[in-house]
């Protein structure tokens, strides 16, 4: 292999599964792996300890305004073999994936100011390559000139099935119903939103794994790598 080193971007709906390959990739690469989602879900938390958002409320330019103080950071467990997200120097990585974070993220990621606070601090880490990042416009817009551009898509009932299983082994107490209703709302709020839509790069790769095996579906993309390297 050379010493070549690109950018992988992987962009598709919630839990179709990015983060698994995103890691497996960087791990066997010996890459950086950023899970852009959990920024939009720190910001979120933020917003939701500061009672900027609720349920039924968000005040927006409350939000904007607090930008500043809003410190991200991703701190390498090598025990757990990934990054953690610190907000403003605390470990909130199980915070960030619960179904109340879940329900609220949508709307953060809306506001065109936080995306651009968070695509900037994105290419940042980016500048030096060998990186894998995953997201819903990392292809797009974060790295529009990436090597690998993936889109990843599964059924909604898959996905809905495999957060749940993750959120039971987690010992959280969740409703499969709720869920589905989530991963379905996300899609559609993702999709549509004016700044920076979940949509496929024309230059991306479609991978529907409702049916793949990981191994199977890892294959095929380091094939793909090796191409790019
Ligand atoms: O990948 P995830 O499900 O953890 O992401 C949570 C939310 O964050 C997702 O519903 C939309 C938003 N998001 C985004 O708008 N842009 C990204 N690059 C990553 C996530």
């Amino acid at each position: 292999m050379s010493n070549k080193k690109i950018i992988i971007a992987i962009d598709g709906f919630s839990s179709t599964g990015k983060s698994t390959i995103a890691k497996q990739l960087a791990k066997e690469l010996n890459y950086i792996y950023v899970d852009t989602g959990a920024m939009y879900r720190a910001v979120t938390l933020y917003a939701m300890q500061n009672k900027i958002i609720a349920n039924n409320t968000f005040d927006q330019q409350n939000l904007i305004d607090a930008l500043p103080n809003i410190q991200l950071q991703f701190k390498f467990n090598p025990e757990l073999g990934f990054a953690e997200m610190f907000l403003n120097g605390t470990n909130v990585e199980k915070e960030i994936r619960t179904i109340e974070v879940s329900k609220l993220v949508s709307k953060v990621s809306e506001v065109s100011k936080v995306r651009k606070k968070l695509v900037q601090e994105q290419q940042a880490m980016g500048q030096e390559k060998g990186i894998v990042m995953d997201g819903r416009d990392i292809g797009t817009v974060v790295f529009p000139d990436a090597e690998l551009k993936l889109f990843m898509t599964a059924s909604a009932d898959k996905r809905a099935t495999r957060r749940y299983k993750e959120l039971l082994d987690r010992g959280d107490n969740v409703n499969y119903e709720e869920i589905l209703h989530n991963v379905q709302e996300r899609d559609h709020i993702d999709s549509t939103r004016k700044d920076s839509p979940l949509v496929k790069a024309n230059d991306a790769i479609e991978f529907d794994n409702s049916d793949m095996g990981l191994k199977e579906q890892f294959e095929r993309i380091m094939s793909l790598v090796n191409d790019r390297l």
